[in-house]
């Protein structure tokens, strides 16, 4: 016995290690449920990759952004759109279902139908969600799941069999989660088929204007008892359409239809919803095609075949590593995907052949690592959003900074969709994109203020041009936003001309330009106080002098505390967003905004003493808690050491904040996920290529894996990261030396066509810091030449007392499975 059981056993192993080369399943390392408790807000239900039908269940909590949490709340209902992690007022949520077993004493006024009313909670345990997948049991017993097409949902809906012999009831609310319905909302029950077909007006939940939904309902699975439509808590069969208004109350009336059948079938009752933003019609005709036969499996399987495909090009070697840090990885690789959301044909605002995409929400967050990740992971689906970026400006005469369901989002900087632009033009995308449009595009961002730059572009243009930076209280004619964060505009306004040089170089016969772009990507300067000093709130000097500040028009400094709107900053009542009484810096400190300067470290280095006092700087600056990783202003400063000549430091900040501060559970996200923004800040530092965005920049740090392969989906090629003397324990994450297709490589960045052409990167590891990548040849490009570096500034003993202190201070080790979640809740 003994010899043929273990003859099938190494034939099985044999096959599980084949299988594993080459058939490896990406999608088993996915956990959707990551980021949907503690801040998160991630969208953890069912979606194609963009996909615009994203069905859940939708609770009542605080945090329901995405619609489902899993820290508290009742269900509502289950409805087919939303957005990914976005903060503020929840959004979408449209088009609410939802199931009762049967009305008491099979009496339909005895069914509750207002959603303040009729929620429920749920069995916690039930919870489960896959890629494509979701699934729930309420506490009424039934069981709801569900998947989705791109524009269609389909819900399951299984009542207990208790039930057998009575009439469950499905209904239909003309709701959303932010409660934002306007008048006349509409909805139609057909008596024969059962469809429902409505439309109704809302608002967006971060910006300007009304959109308008439709949306297609159909049911299967039990012959119709009977259907009709309810307002507020009561049903009839006789009405088949109802108009509804919003009301005079804070939240819009309820209304919406009903179905009830015959017989509560095993298999259950199959609900298939599809929305629109054309006509109810297309909702139909979308549901037809996308999900002809209510065939759950197959939409299942057809869902889960789209994400499988959209992760395949990225396998890593899983030798020593922890499940945990495999799930953190692919998770956030699969969050970047979530949105924006393709609504291709779905555009009624303007007739074009371009595509159109939406949920870019917003692009503050995703310019700065998410579809800079896609240019790498999905540039089919970046060119498609880069020429619906441009279309969009073609139609509605600007970029938008922040876009959700047609309607502009609110600007929270610069133009940073002149970065998105750039990093996708610098890194070769073609394939249909009119660069010299989109150059148009950018340089209207940078010459001409539009009216309402709360909405689009940048304010303050004249003062921009005639004085070289945004002035505090500026005085502003001619275009109105709130007047707040010149600080922070001035930088990020700064840093988009720099992309916009760099544009002009690469297209060609625009010299001007490029000068003219060059010079005011240095206005930041202007706002660099070097007398200025920082004392902690306890009044201790923080030792750093000079840092930027906000000044007025007549050229005096205006003054603001370079710890306000820090994560240490004690007071409760600062505001530091979008409020008219908001500060000169946008949801963070003059200390982090200190760091923002991309296109010029060697400058702002110089300034900060040379690359000793920039390191004790950015040391300062995450050891003392000012930053916070939850934010995304701070991703970069994880890796500007390298600008420093210490691209060591920059392994060991990844290596501080990943997984301490973000872990693959409920709670794991430091903050909201901001439509995958977070998810692609894990991406990027575990493959140990972190971009620069606007620029052809990728700095190195070791991959968390023994190695990381990525095929690009454009050239087929297969570029792979190898660490030599890998360390699952991370005690050697420190790179010695690397080779570039076998030749010795000593630049601590590589650029875009390390994964075009498919090039190798070895990287051998130590445990102390070493003097690779240290040199000033070896330094990414920067706009003013490094001055005041040494031969290398390797310095093993700085590495050594920041490990200590780190473990001193508590932070924990460099553990691999180790949950930080903890830390982040009170910083949120
Ligand atoms: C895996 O690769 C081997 C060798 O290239 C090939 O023979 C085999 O068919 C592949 N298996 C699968 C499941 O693709
Ligand atoms: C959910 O419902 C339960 C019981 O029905 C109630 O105790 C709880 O407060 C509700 N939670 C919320 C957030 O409304
Ligand atoms: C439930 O009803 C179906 C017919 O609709 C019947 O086939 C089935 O046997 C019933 N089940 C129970 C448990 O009564
Ligand atoms: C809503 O319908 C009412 C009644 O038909 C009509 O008077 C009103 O103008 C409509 N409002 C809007 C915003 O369409
Ligand atoms: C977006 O949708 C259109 C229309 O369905 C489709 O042709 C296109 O491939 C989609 N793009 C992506 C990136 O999925
Ligand atoms: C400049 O303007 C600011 C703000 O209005 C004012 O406080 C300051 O006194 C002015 N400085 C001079 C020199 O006039
Ligand atoms: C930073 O925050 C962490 C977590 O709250 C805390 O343990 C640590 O002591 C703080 N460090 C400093 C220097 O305040
Ligand atoms: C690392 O450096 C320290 C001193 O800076 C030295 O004592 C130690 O031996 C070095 N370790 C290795 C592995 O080279
Ligand atoms: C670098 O090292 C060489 C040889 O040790 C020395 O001649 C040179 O002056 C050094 N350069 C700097 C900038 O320190
Ligand atoms: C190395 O770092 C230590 C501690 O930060 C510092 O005192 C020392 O001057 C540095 N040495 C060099 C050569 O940079």
């Amino acid at each position: 016995m003994a010899v043929p059981s273990l003859f099938f056993l190494s034939l099985a192993s044999l096959y599980s290690i084949a299988s594993a080369q080459n058939t490896t399943d990406n999608l088993q390392y996915v956990d959707p449920l990551i980021g949907s408790a503690n801040g998160g807000n991630v969208f953890p239900g069912a979606t194609l990759p963009y996909g615009m039908a994203k069905a859940v269940a939708d609770v009542d909590s605080g945090s329901n952004q995405g619609g489902f949490t899993t820290e508290d709340g009742n269900v509502t209902g289950f409805s087919t759109m939303h957005d990914s992690g976005t903060g503020g007022s929840p959004s979408l949520g449209n088009f609410a279902l939802f199931p009762y077993a049967s009305c008491p004493g099979d009496d339909l006024n005895r069914c509750v139908f207002p959603k303040t009313t009729r929620k429920t909670r749920y069995q916690e345990s039930s919870v489960k969600s896959t890629p494509g997948y979701f699934g729930i049991i309420l506490a009424s017993g039934v069981a709801a799941d569900m998947t989705a097409a791109q524009h269609t949902s389909l819900f399951r809906f299984k009542f207990p069999s208790t039930t057998n012999g009575t009439s469950p009831l499905l209904l239909l609310d003309l709701t959303d989660l932010a409660d934002s319905r306007q008048d006349n909302a509409t909805i139609s029950v057909s008596e024969e088929t059962g469809r429902m077909t409505g439309s109704a007006v809302f608002k967006p939940s971060f910006g300007s204007g009304f959109w308008t939904g439709f949306f297609c309902a159909d049911f299967k699975g039990a012959d119709i008892r009977d259907n009709g439509i309810f307002v507020n808590s009561r049903p009839s069969t006789d009405v088949k359409n109802l108009k509804i208004s919003r009301g005079i109350n804070q939240g819009p009336l309820p209304g919406g239809g009903f179905i009830r059948f015959k017989s509560n079938p095993a298999d259950g009752i199959l609900a298939r919803i599809a929305v629109s933003l054309i006509s109810s019609e297309q909702a139909c005709k979308s549901a037809e095609s996308e999900i002809s036969t209510f065939d759950f499996d197959a939409t299942h399987e057809a869902a889960e075949s789209a994400w499988r495909e959209k992760l395949a090009p990225i396998t890593i070697s899983t030798k020593s590593v922890s499940a945990s840090l495999i799930t953190n990885f692919y998770s956030g690789i699969y969050r970047t995907m979530v949105n924006p959301q393709n609504y291709t044909g779905e555009n009624p605002k303007w007739q074009s052949s371009e595509p159109y995409f939406d949920s870019f929400y917003c692009l503050w967050d995703s310019f700065r690592s998410q579809l800079p990740f896609l240019t790498i992971l999905d540039p089919a689906g970046l060119t498609q959003m880069i020429r619906s970026l441009i279309d969009t400006y073609e139609h509605e005469g600007w970029l938008p900074d922040c876009r959700m369901t047609l309607c502009k989002g609110y600007t929270q900087g610069g133009s940073n969709a002149d970065v998105v632009l750039v990093d996708g033009y610098i890194k070769g995308l073609k394939d249909g994109i009119d660069w010299e449009k989109g150059y148009k595009a950018v340089v209207q961002d940078a010459e001409v203020e539009p009216f309402d730059w709360s909405n689009e572009g940048r304010g303050g243009l004249d003062s921009w041009k005639s004085l070289g930076y945004i002035p505090t209280q500026d005085f502003d004619y001619k275009g109105f936003g709130t007047m707040t964060r010149s600080v922070s505009r001035t930088l990020e306004y700064a840093y988009n001309d720099f992309c916009i040089s760099h544009m002009a170089k690469g297209l060609g016969g625009k010299d001007a330009d490029v000068e003219k772009y060059t010079e005011r990507s240095s206005n930041w300067r202007n706002l660099y106080y070097k007398d200025q000093k920082s004392l902690l709130f306890n009044g201790q000097d923080t030792g750093f002098n000079g840092f930027f500040q906000g000044k007025f028009l007549n050229g005096t400094w205006n003054t603001q505390d370079p710890l306000w709107c820090s994560t240490i900053d004690p007071d409760p009542g600062r505001v530091c967003s979008l409020q008219n009484s908001g500060q000169e810096t946008f949801e963070s400190s003059l200390w982090e905004y200190g760091f923002y300067v991309p296109g010029d470290q060697a400058g702002l280095i110089s300034l900060y003493g040379g690359p000793e006092g920039f390191v004790k700087r950015l040391d300062y600056l995450h050891d003392s808690n000012i930053t916070y990783i939850g934010n995304e202003p701070s991703f970069l400063t994880v890796f500007q050491y390298h600008y420093a000549g210490r691209p060591a430091l920059s392994a060991l900040r990844s290596h501080f904040y990943i997984p301490r501060f973000f872990s693959p559970t409920h709670a794991g996200l430091p903050g909201n996920d901001d439509s995958g923004a977070m998810g692609s800040f894990v991406a990027m530092s575990m493959m140990g290529l972190f971009p620069n965005p606007g620029q052809n920049v990728y700095l190195i740090t070791p991959p968390f894996f023994e190695s990381v392969s990525i095929q690009s989906p454009i050239t087929g090629k297969t570029a792979v990261i190898r660490n030599v003397n890998f360390d699952p324990s991370y005690q050697a994450i420190y790179i010695q030396s690397a080779t570039l297709d076998g030749e010795p490589y000593a630049k601590n960045w590589i650029d875009h066509s390390f994964f075009t052409e498919g090039k190798e990167l070895v990287l051998t590891l130590g445990k102390n810091e070493s003097s690779w990548g240290t040199r000033v040849e070896d330094l990414p490009p920067s706009l003013s030449p490094y001055v005041g570096f040494g031969n290398g500034t390797a310095n093993g003993t700085a590495v050594e007392r920041l490990r200590r202190d780190t473990r001193e201070r508590g932070m924990g080790s460099l553990e691999t499975d180790e949950v930080g979640s903890a830390f982040g809740a009170g910083l949120a």
